[in-house]
């Protein structure tokens, strides 16, 4: 059979959490276009042409499973893929530096940079190339100056398409956006390549969705856009706190003034705390920008944003100890979810991590159950000295355990068997939920002491 020709060739050097399900889509909704992903790490690649893809999200296999084979593709010769595509997205990681100027705070960019230099070396032709990780604002000028120091007379446009979608939900958040958001500079080849992009997103997303604006723009608003959610989290978690010393109730008072269309009902639920790959570095990545640019009082007002994070996951564990008797050694203390959020495998930066370790210190017997994330919850935690079970299925963690800690919310636990629970653990017996998802007043009728985030707790003593 003749090979299928296709209209397009675009590539994508980056196959995680991004890279993976965004090219998905696009194959899926564009079958004249063939799409191919490199990695360097071939575990990756190969988990991707597998049944059992190297990250957890809900319908994603079925995407895959549509276009794999036929215009999607993975690899890992990443010069031959670069050599064929007219567009090449880059989703590899932009981390927060651990090391030299700027430690703790800027982005480590060593993974794109290499990423261009590799464009450069094995590139024939005129290329798009399309900045899809989370980068600072202004790296798209420093990154054409890699790329067009070439010495074959060969054009590389740069473009800024940051991705907006969230692990858990994120084929659902690709095949309907809130919006695409496309930058470009205004220069002729600027604008074809803003023209190339959108035709391309045009395949399934509505035009009044698809937004374009300066690469410049484009690069800031995927900072802002997440350093306001978090924002929106620690607004909210703040409030828990003085809820907690006052008897309001924070789901009360969320609702009240989400029912303002102006304030707005989303992501204002108080938990342990947010976590994730994403918000801390990119709210970091923002005030270092703002440092560098001299404006400190900006850069303050952010990185206030991380520090009501810290004191909430903070104060719950010093609630969990208070709560206790102020000793928990020894104790059986099962963590109840350790993903960031539901509906992944993914603990990057996940509070469960900072509540398994300081519950660690105060020499507590931790059992770590989840759904989803054990596998990754070993990689965190294998530092740690102590010994640490991991058990997924709650009953048998439960057994013999003095706490439960909910750090996760999975829809599994609202639905647990929690007389059984009861049964099963030590007494006094108690449950701090983290994610406010269980039923409160039924726990404590059954018998546990209850400890929600900015509620009073429901305590038999
Ligand atoms: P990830 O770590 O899951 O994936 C990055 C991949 O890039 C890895 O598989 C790595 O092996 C590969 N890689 C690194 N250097 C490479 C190179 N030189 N050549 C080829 N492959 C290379 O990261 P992710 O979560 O997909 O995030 C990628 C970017 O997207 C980050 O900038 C992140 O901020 C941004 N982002 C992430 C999310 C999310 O939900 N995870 C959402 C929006 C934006
Ligand atoms: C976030 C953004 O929502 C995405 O738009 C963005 O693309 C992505 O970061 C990124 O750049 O990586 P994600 O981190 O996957 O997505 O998940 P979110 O749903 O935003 O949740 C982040 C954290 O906040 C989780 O720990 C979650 O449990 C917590 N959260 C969320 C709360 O504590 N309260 C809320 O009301 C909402």
């Amino acid at each position: 059979m003749k090979p299928k020709t296709f209209k397009k060739q675009i590539t994508c050097i980056g196959a995680g959490y991004v890279g993976g399900p965004t090219m998905a889509v696009i194959a899926a909704k564009c079958p004249d276009i063939k799409v191919t992903v490199v990695d360097i790490n071939p575990g990756r690649i190969a988990a991707w042409e597998s049944d059992n893809l190297p990250i957890y999200e809900p319908g994603l296999l079925d995407v895959v499973k549509k276009a794999r084979g036929k215009n999607l593709f993975f690899s890992t010769d990443i010069d031959a893929a670069i050599r064929s595509a007219e567009i090449i997205f880059v989703s590899v990681n932009t981390p927060t530096k651990t090391f030299g100027d700027g430690a703790g705070k800027a982005a480590d960019l060593q993974y794109w940079e290499k990423t261009a230099r590799s464009i450069v070396k094995a590139s024939k032709s005129d290329k798009i190339i399309v900045e899809k990780s989370t980068l600072p604002v202004r790296t798209a000028h420093a990154m054409e100056r890699i790329l067009n120091a070439n010495s074959k007379g060969i054009h590389f446009e740069v473009a800024s398409n940051p991705e907006f979608l969230a692990e858990g939900s994120a084929v659902k958040d690709l095949l309907s956006p809130d919006r695409v958001l496309i930058g470009t500079q205004e220069t002729k080849t600027g604008l074809a390549a803003r023209k190339t992009l959108v035709n391309l997103y045009a395949h399934w997303v509505n035009s009044e969705n698809i937004i374009t604006s300066n690469v410049w723009s484009a690069e800031l608003s995927k900072l802002v856009a997440n350093a306001f959610l978090a924002q929106r989290i620690s607004s909210i978690n703040s409030i828990s706190a003085i809820c907690e010393k006052t008897e309001a109730d924070i789901s009360e008072v969320a609702f009240a003034i989400g029912k303002d269309s102006r304030i707005g009902s989303k992501f204002l639920c108080a938990s342990v705390g947010f976590g994730g790959s994403c918000f801390k570095k990119d709210i970091l990545n923002l005030v270092y920008l703002c440092e560098h640019y001299g404006l400190s009082e900006v850069a303050q007002y952010w990185e206030n944003v991380i520090r009501i994070n810290d004191y909430q996951v903070t104060r719950f564990v010093r609630t969990m100890l208070q709560a206790m008797f102020n000793t928990i050694a020894k104790k059986r203390i099962v963590i109840l979810g350790f993903a960031f959020k539901a509906n992944t495998g993914d603990t990057r930066e996940s509070p469960a991590i900072y509540v398994t370790k300081k519950v660690l210190e105060e020499q507590a017997h931790v059992v770590i159950s989840d759904p989803k994330a054990l596998a990754n919850a070993k990689i965190d935690l294998a530092d740690c000295r102590e010994k640490i079970e991991y058990e997924k299925d709650p009953y048998a963690a439960a057994k013999g355990a003095h706490a439960l800690a909910v750090c996760t919310e999975w829809d599994e636990y609202r639905t647990l068997d929690y007389k059984k629970i009861f049964s099963l653990m030590e007494k006094p017996a108690f449950i701090f939920d983290g994610r406010n998802i269980l039923d409160h007043r039924r726990l404590f009728e059954i018998g546990f002491n209850v400890f929600p985030v900015g509620k009073r707790p429901l305590t038999h003593y």
